[in-house]
C-alpha cells in the first residue's frame, strides 16, 4: 500500500473524528477495515474516552476498540448509538455505499441503522464518477445461509449478475470465507448499478440471503482523504 493511500486513509478518518464527534456521546459504532483503523486511533486519543461506550462490527472491529483502551459494548446492550463511523468500497453521488470487501456487511449495517448519525470513510479511490459498480470491480457482496449459497447463486445469475462468485481463502485459507455470524459470502456482479435501492429489495428477496452489502440512503456524510493530502467531506 502506497504512503499516499494510506496518508489519505488516514486524513479521511481523523478528520471525520474531529468534525463529527458528539461532545457528550454516549455509545459510538466502530466499523471495519483498513480505514476504521485510524477512526479507532482517533477515537482513543480522546480525553473523555471513558465516558462513552463502543460498538464493534466484526472480530477485527472488537480488537481495535480493546486495542485503543476503549470502552467494549455490544449491540445488544445498546441498541442506539450516537453515531458510528466505517469504511467503503465504493460510494455513489447519492452516497449509496458498496460495503462488504472485508466480510463484515451483516453487523456493520446493523450498527448503521442503529445509528443516529452513520459517517463513511475512504480513501480517494472510493469515489464513484456516478454509480455503484465503476471503481468497485468484485461485485456486490451477499452474505447468505451456507447451504443455500448455489440456490442464491442460481437465482442472481437468472436476475441478471454476469458473475456470481463463492467467496473463498478465508481464515483457514482453502474453502469458503466464513462471516462472523457463521454464514457463506457471495460476490455478485452487476456491472454499473443505476437503480440501487431496487436491486438491494430484489436480492433481499431471495430466501437464504441474510444480507446485501448495498447500504442504500443511509449515510449523512463521507469523508473522502485525497493523493495530495486534502480531504473532502460530501
Ligand atoms: C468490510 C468493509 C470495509 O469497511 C470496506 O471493505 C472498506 O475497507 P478499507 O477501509 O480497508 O478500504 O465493508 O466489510
Amino acid at each position: 500500500m502506497s504512503n499516499l493511500i494510506e496518508q489519505a486513509k488516514k486524513t479521511a478518518a481523523y478528520t471525520a473524528v474531529d468534525e463529527n464527534f458528539p461532545a457528550h456521546a454516549k455509545v459510538v459504532g466502530i466499523g471495519s477495515g483498513s480505514t476504521v483503523v485510524y477512526v479507532a486511533e482517533r477515537i482513543g486519543q480522546l480525553a473523555n474516552k471513558a465516558e462513552f461506550v463502543c460498538i464493534p462490527t466484526g472480530f477485527q472491529s472488537k480488537n481495535l476498540i480493546i486495542d485503543n483502551g476503549l470502552n467494549l459494548g455490544t449491540i445488544e446492550q445498546y441498541p442506539e448509538l450516537d453515531i458510528a463511523f466505517d469504511g467503503a468500497d465504493e460510494v455513489d453521488t447519492l452516497l449509496n455505499l458498496i460495503k462488504g470487501g472485508g466480510a463484515c456487511l451483516f453487523q456493520e449495517k446493523l450498527v448503521a441503522v442503529a445509528s443516529k448519525k452513520f459517517i463513511a470513510v475512504a480513501d480517494f479511490r472510493k469515489k464513484s464518477p456516478q454509480y455503484l459498480g465503476t471503481n468497485w470491480t468484485q461485485g456486490v457482496p451477499i452474505e447468505v445461509v451456507p447451504c443455500a449459497w448455489v440456490k442464491v447463486s442460481a437465482d442472481l445469475k437468472r436476475m441478471g449478475a454476469e458473475t456470481v462468485t463463492l467467496r473463498e481463502g478465508g481464515k483457514a485459507k482453502a474453502g469458503p470465507v466464513v462471516t462472523d455470524n457463521n454464514n457463506f459470502l457471495l460476490d455478485a456482479h452487476f456491472g454499473e448499478i443505476k437503480n440501487v435501492s431496487a436491486l438491494h429489495s430484489e436480492i433481499k428477496a431471495l430466501v437464504g440471503v441474510v444480507e446485501t452489502g448495498l447500504f442504500v440512503n443511509m449515510t449523512d456524510k463521507v469523508y473522502y482523504g485525497n493523493e495530495d493530502g486534502s480531504f473532502e467531506c460530501v
